[in-house]
């Protein structure tokens, strides 16, 4: 059992999983973490390569137990929901991957409970946690860009070969990651969108959804404000090498994302008016380009995570080491340090389950608006609950209410 300074985790699914496992390990605020995973081959493979002595094949022995203080939930996406559910039920805080749900009752369901529970909640949203996703909200936040006018999120990956359950998966039901990044910009949420898919699954890659898109592209209007953020999902169908980002437009700058992985984000800055250039005098701005090299700040991070921004060394099971990058820009021990911080304090993370709500919800309406042939959708608002975290902390009701 914990103290009250620290944590005990368990990590459920070591595919993704894995790769938050040192994270937890090396932060201080985490006492013990225990590893769950139904195959089991994996399960003793991760657990003797990490030495982890505690293991479990099934989620509900562990929520069974009276240890345990929070699950972070990587399992399929078809599970995230019902665990996450499960977790908040049995008393834990709980973190899980992309995507909060799937549907817009378990997202209510789930923003429900958090609300009565007053338990922490966040969805681990890579991609507003990354350092370029920094970068380009330093500069907003400077008014480097000035109001913005134009966003176009994307995410183009080919699930061939990926496990079956991918197959014919709606792209707009993982539509977080191309579409987080404009409402964190704006600090706002989606009211409306309207969708269309691109392109027809082939009928070997068509799964029990029923979504016959492999690309869709949706239009999400804004609460309070002008910008319309333009966002494409590719699943199948579509040569192009995995990327996942977003190009922002404002009247002062612009932001684009490479094009070819390694290479600098393309910060444009809007130019005066110029009577006196020869070629085209005063027809247009011009703009510059500056390349944008997003550094990792470690300010506000415990210095044992910190190695997990870059690339870090894992145990390769034979006593060597294997080197494994820090993917989607650095983010994990940020949101790992968020979630360990927020149940050690009672409060919520800044990705609270409103929050999450608010990123996953217009991915569900824009599928849904694309299986409608673009019929606008209306998103449903979620407003934060009167009911924090911090009031249920104060009542006692937050931290070790499983025991
Ligand atoms: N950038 C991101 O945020 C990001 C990146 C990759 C994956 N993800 C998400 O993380 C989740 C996991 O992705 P993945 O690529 O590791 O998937 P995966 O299918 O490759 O691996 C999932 C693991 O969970 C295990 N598992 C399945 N059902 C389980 C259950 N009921 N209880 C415990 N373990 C179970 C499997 O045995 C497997 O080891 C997915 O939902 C995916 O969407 C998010």
């Amino acid at each position: 059992m914990s103290g009250s300074t620290t944590v005990d985790v368990a990590i459920v699914g070591l595919g993704f999983g894995e790769d938050f496992l040192p994270v937890y390990q090396a932060h201080p605020a985490v006492g013990r973490v225990a590893i769950v995973d139904t195959d089991e081959r994996r399960l003793a493979d991760v657990g003797d390569r990490y030495g982890v002595p505690d293991r479990f094949t099934d989620v509900h022995a562990l929520l069974a137990t009276d240890a345990w203080d929070a699950v972070h939930v990587l399992a399929p996406v078809s599970f995230h929901a019902a665990l996450s559910l499960a977790v908040l039920e049995s008393g834990r805080h709980c973190a899980c991957a992309v995507p909060m749900a799937t549907s817009l009752d378990d997202v209510h369901a789930l923003v429900e409970t958090q609300a009565r529970t007053g338990l922490v909640y966040t969805m681990m949203e890579t991609a507003v946690r990354g350092r370029e996703y920094a970068a380009v909200e330093r500069l907003h936040r400077d008014g480097a860009l000035g109001t913005l006018t134009g966003y176009h999120g994307f995410h183009v990956q080919n699930l061939d070969g990926y496990p079956e359950y991918w197959r014919g998966y709606p792209p707009m039901q993982y539509a977080t990651h191309a579409l987080a990044p404009a409402l964190a910009l704006e600090q706002t949420y989606v009211e409306q969108v309207v969708c269309l898919g691109s392109g027809r699954l082939t009928p070997d890659r068509l799964g029990a959804s029923g979504n016959p898109f492999p690309t869709q592209v949706g239009l999400f209007t804004l609460a309070g404000s002008d910008l319309l953020a333009q966002v494409t999902l590719s699943f199948f169908q579509t040569a192009r090498p995995y990327t996942e980002g977003f190009d922002v437009y404002g009247d002062a700058g612009s932001v684009e994302w490479p094009r070819v992985d390694g290479d600098p984000l393309r910060h444009y800055a809007m130019q005066a008016l110029d009577p006196t250039l020869p070629d085209r005098g005063l027809r247009g701005r011009r703009s510059t380009l500056t390349p944008l090299e997003p550094v990792d700040e470690t300010a506000g991070l415990p210095v044992e995570v910190t190695p997990y921004l870059s690339a870090f060394d894992v145990p390769d099971g034979a006593g060597g080491t294997l080197r494994r990058g820090a993917e989607h820009g650095g983010s994990h021990p940020r949101l790992v340090h968020e979630f360990v911080t927020a149940c050690v304090t009672g409060t919520q993370p800044p990705l609270d389950a409103v929050t999450s709500a608010r990123f996953t919800a217009p991915g569900i309406c824009a599928h849904e608006s694309s299986l409608r042939h673009g019929a606008p959708v209306a998103v449903p608002p979620f407003t934060p609950s009167s009911t924090t975290s911090q009031e249920a902390a104060l009542s006692g009701a937050t931290k070790g209410s499983h025991r």
